[in-house]
């Protein structure tokens, strides 16, 4: 039962959709019409506003992040592949994705991947946050520096002690990689935008 309230505590969280929020009541329309039509900070970027975009990456990552630190407050930490930690933090992220306020059609989960990695372990949210600026700052491709991200948690996890961790981050970074196809395709073709462009 704690699995499954954590698990809805996560998903609640998860599915506020914050970019689309404050792209709306910062008068710039709906940012599913544009871009990428992603509801993410980097398609809230194109919208033309570096604050709002740095306003969605922090809430969207808050709500991958509290529910994780709520749930094991509240539901306890048991050292178990399916803790309350796990369940929120996999609840969070299909919160994001698939909203159930937009129909389903949420966003890429990377920044709410990211609080969630900082809430089940610190050190995995360090591995996840280094590799995604590392390699942002690189390439500067956004839904590249993601998705690495995204495997380096579920790697940084099996390798630096959380082996506990590894199943539910492995789920969550191939549900990310998935939702990426449009990405993947871009990036193959040479293609995808850079951080910045308005495209
Ligand atoms: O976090 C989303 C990012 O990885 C890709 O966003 O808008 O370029 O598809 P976008």
């Amino acid at each position: 039962m704690d699995i499954l309230l954590a698990a809805l505590l996560g998903y609640a969280f998860g599915s506020i959709p914050f970019g689309l929020l404050l792209a709306k009541a910062a008068g710039k329309g709906d940012i599913r019409q544009i871009g990428s039509g992603n509801i993410g900070a980097t398609n809230v970027l194109r919208s033309g506003s570096k604050g709002l975009a740095a306003a969605t990456l922090l809430l969207d990552l808050a709500k991958g992040l509290v529910p994780v630190l709520l749930a094991r407050e509240f539901f306890g930490s048991a050292d178990g592949y399916v803790s309350p930690a796990a369940a929120a933090a996999l609840g969070a992220v299909l919160g994001h994705c698939f909203p159930v306020w937009l129909g389903f059609k949420g966003g890429k989960g990377v920044a709410t991947n990211a609080g969630v990695s900082f809430g089940l372990a610190w050190p995995i949210g360090l591995a996840y946050a280094l590799v995604w600026i590392g390699v942002l700052a690189i390439t500067r491709i956004s839904s590249l520096a993601g998705m690495s991200a995204v495997v380096a948690a579920a790697i940084g996890a099996a390798l630096l002690g959380y082996p506990l961790f590894v199943p539910v981050l492995m789920v969550i970074a191939l549900l990310i990689i998935w939702l990426h196809r449009a990405n993947i395709g871009r990036l193959m073709r040479g293609e995808e935008p850079k951080v910045g462009s308005k495209k």
